[in-house]
């Protein structure tokens, strides 16, 4: 049978974290509604809900926060890594290197039990904010700012880049990105890393090769290009103009369109409220005003729906994020995801190994190098380039 290009449809695994119904628009994680995750649930919360596959009690909850805030520190060989990667390279850089060095130094080291597993975990995912707001603050000349134990998880996240404690809003805000990013079946970052646990290779391995394929932009890229679309438009009068003129170019418009949703990305209605809301507080609503008028513009010319990076531009730009910190914030939440499925693919793993279809020549006969004659256009050269 010939292959699916990009394996769309293809089912590669099956999995209790997530489900999406694109023609609906409806994200679930664990059964439960993005909608409602977002609106009354905490990231920690979520965390436990992808691991556990169940709402945490009380003394759960609290069990795991301890265990996240106990996580937080970078070990000083991590730590000392940040002034010379803040230097030499891009923030997506930076954190798949900085998880594959801290797995040097994980205190359970090379034991791949379930518990070590967990713990590891719990690990990556409270570390991942720390060495982005590291890096940050080495590359801006400013001294790291060391985590707050009494701070959650997205509050901290600010505190750490800022400096100061970050109001209710934004904290909540904050949160509420982290949560949205958490997990979205089976996309190429997650299918990443649990090909990789299904060769039982390490947890930290696993998610050095998510971050590795969400660096691209047409993953999870799309939401720095997307800020950086509305930092050239400039104004809300401008965008009808630019993106008609992207269109005639044959252009992609970053934070459009989506392989799964047919319908508007229930995430994307998620960030545009709190865009709108953040930019009041702010009191600065350009970002969501171009949003907006691309949106529409979008819409009339190509039919196609926000998804979810589009309006988490806008979000995370009033949050104070620099722009190139935006697929790094998405890698530090869908982390939560990517280690639930790693440890999914481990409870009950076949290593996946698909086919392939091959279409290159058959029974060509070795010749001496000295008889071979010089290749006219060899066909697919400059795809392999
Ligand atoms: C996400 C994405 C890769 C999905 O791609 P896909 O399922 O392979 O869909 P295709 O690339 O086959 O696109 C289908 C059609 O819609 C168009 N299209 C899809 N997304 C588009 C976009 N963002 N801008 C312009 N046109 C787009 C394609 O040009 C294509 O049109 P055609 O049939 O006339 O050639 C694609 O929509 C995209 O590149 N989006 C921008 C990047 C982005 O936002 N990524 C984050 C995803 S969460």
């Amino acid at each position: 049978m010939p292959g699916t290009r990009g394996l769309e449809e293809v089912v590669a695994a099956q999995t209790a974290i997530s489900d999406i119904d694109g023609k609906l628009g409806k994200l679930w994680y664990v059964g439960y509604s993005i909608d409602d995750l977002a609106r009354h649930s905490t990231f920690e919360e979520v965390t436990y809900l992808v691991h556990h596959l169940r709402l945490p009690t009380q003394i759960e909850l609290e069990e795991l926060l301890e265990q996240m805030v106990n996580d937080r520190e970078a070990a000083d060989f991590v730590a000392d890594l940040m002034p010379t990667l803040a230097k030499q390279t891009s923030p997506m850089s930076m954190l798949r290197t900085g998880v594959s060095a801290a797995s040097a130094y994980d205190p359970d080291g090379w034991d791949q039990s379930p518990e070590a597993n967990y713990r590891k975990a719990i690990r990556i995912i409270s570390l991942l904010p720390t060495l982005i707001a590291y890096y940050d603050r080495h590359r801006r000349g400013l001294d790291p700012v060391v985590p707050n134990p009494k701070l959650p998880h997205a509050a901290n996240f600010l505190y750490m880049l800022i400096g100061e404690e970050p109001s209710q809003e934004m904290a909540d805000a904050m949160d509420t990105a982290f949560i949205a990013y958490v997990d979205h079946t089976m996309n190429a970052s997650t299918f990443c890393a649990r090909v990789v646990a299904s060769t039982l290779s390490d947890m930290h391995s696993s998610v050095v090769a998510a971050i590795a394929a969400l660096k691209g932009p047409l993953h999870g890229g799309a939401n720095e290009q997307a800020m950086r679309m509305l930092e050239e438009i400039g104004e809300p009068e401008r965008a009808d103009g630019f993106v008609k003129d992207l269109f005639a170019r044959k252009e992609r418009i970053m934070g459009f369109g989506h392989r799964v949703y047919k319908t508007e990305d229930p995430r994307a209605t998620i960030l545009r409220t709190l865009a709108r809301e953040l930019g009041e507080h702010t009191g600065d609503t350009k970002w969501f005003d171009i949003s907006q008028r691309v949106e529409q513009v979008v819409m009339d010319e190509k039919g196609l729906y926000p998804n979810v990076d589009f309006y988490m531009a806008a979000v995370l730009h009033s949050l104070g994020l620099a722009t190139d910190l935006f697929t790094p914030m998405f890698a530090a939440g869908r982390a939560a995801g990517w280690t639930a499925h790693i440890r999914e693919q481990y409870s009950d793993n076949r290593l996946i190994r698909p086919e392939s279809e091959y279409i290159g020549p058959r029974d060509q006969r070795w010749v001496p190098i000295e008889e071979r004659e010089e290749p006219e256009d060899a066909p697919g050269e400059e795809a392999v380039s």
